[in-house]
């Protein structure tokens, strides 16, 4: 059987002649398709303001930028995420304090947020983690109650939902997605703040385009005036209508590729029930989950030993994350004692992601299971 990655982007014709329509029109860059994206995804999403970008690395950056917060501010998050969500604390001089996480979940404990709140604290930021959503509500909470703005990161949650509203129309005052291939849809690189709040929304617009208050649409384009001011220090973040016409042809797909992913988990909690070195994931009360990813705590196993055996039957198996404390920069500049952190060392030692993209075929998925029983047998 061929190599199985753990990820991967499904594209069809339907993509093939949207982004092929952008190339043989004379406007590559931001023009008329990333609007309609952006359109496209307050519709899906039920939010007033959509502001696409290059990444959701950017649009995690953007979004911090936004809050305007001062320097040397603590912001709430989760140490147990990719660390561009802890980095666009950094590149603000905003201080990351971590929170320990859910064991079931993977996802910020809100009883641990709580135990971190200082004089300090400006902000939370909090992750949905494989695409499952937070206890949103308890952690709005919070945030009410020490008025601080909530930032979202869910760039593996686009097309879940949270007590039947869509992730990004729930309660987080911004909320940034990701569109990279490994994504719940992709534009290649690409990501996206949503917002109900049109201060936040113009801001972030702004800061997507050196701060610049035209886009080069307004500039270039058929309505075009020569006069433009900088307002704010931004970047070029911008997304390209190449990208942005796959994103208007994959945003049709996000309930087909949720529902795939979700047959695939229940096939592997149900193939996996009653192995009995291995915990399933676990999908919480009242969420759709997005199912980015599909995690397995290891129960008294080598996990070295056991992700090698996995690689050399040729399955794409994977760890995320190492948290972010653990990582040399981190380990430099935010010091603190893994102890402290006794979910996330636990998880962290026991995890292993397994393969789940909506095309992942039926055979696939019992071959990995059968790998990982003999897993069982041939590892210790
Ligand atoms: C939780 C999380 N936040 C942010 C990002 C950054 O997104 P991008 O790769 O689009 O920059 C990722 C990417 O994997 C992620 O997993």
């Amino acid at each position: 059987m061929e190599d199985i990655p753990y990820g991967h982007q499904t594209i069809d014709e339907q993509d093939r002649v949207s982004v092929d329509n952008v190339l043989k029109s004379n406007w590559l860059t931001t023009g008329p398709k990333v609007p309609e994206f952006e359109s496209e995804i307050e519709k899906y999403i039920g939010c007033r303001h959509a502001v696409v970008v290059n990444s959701g690395t950017s649009a995690l950056d953007i979004a911090v930028q936004t809050l305007n917060l001062p320097k040397g501010s603590e912001v709430i998050t989760t140490p147990f995420t990719f660390a561009a969500t802890n980095n666009a604390l950094l590149y603000h001089d905003l201080k990351p304090v971590f929170a320990d996480i859910e064991r079931e979940s993977r996802n910020i404990d809100p009883d641990r947020i709580r135990e971190k709140i200082s004089r300090k604290t400006r902000a939370i930021i909090f992750v949905d983690y494989a695409g499952q959503p937070c206890r949103i509500n308890e952690i709005r909470e919070i945030a009410s109650e020490h008025d601080l703005p909530l930032i979202e990161d869910a760039c593996h949650a686009f097309g879940a939902s949270y007590q039947g509203k869509k992730i990004g129309s729930c309660a987080a005052d911004m909320t940034v997605f990701s569109f990279h291939p490994v994504k719940p849809i992709t534009t290649g690189e690409g990501g996206a703040v949503v917002t109900n709040n049109p201060d936040y929304a113009k801001k972030a617009s702004l800061l997507r385009t050196h701060g610049i208050d035209k886009g080069a649409w307004d500039r270039f384009g058929p309505d075009a005036t020569w006069a433009y001011d900088m307002v704010e220090l931004g970047r070029n973040y911008r997304m390209t209508d190449i990208q942005a016409a796959l994103g208007v042809s994959q945003i049709k797909k996000t309930d087909s590729f949720i529902t795939a992913r979700n047959r695939i988990a229940r096939m592997y909690s149900d193939l996996l029930a009653d192995v009995p070195f291995i915990e399933t994931s676990v999908t919480m009360q009242g969420v759709l989950h997005g199912w980015h990813i599909y995690t397995i705590l290891l129960k008294n196993m080598s996990r070295n030993k056991f992700f090698a055996f996995m690689k050399k039957q040729g399955v794409g198996v994977n760890v995320h994350y190492i948290p972010t404390y653990h990582l040399s920069y981190y380990r430099r500049n935010v010091p603190v004692n893994p102890d402290d952190y006794p979910v996330t060392e636990d998880v962290f030692n026991r995890i292993i992601t397994l393969p789940i993209f909506p095309s992942l075929t039926d055979d696939k998925i019992e071959y990995i299971a059968e790998c990982i029983k003999k897993a069982g047998k041939m590892v210790v």
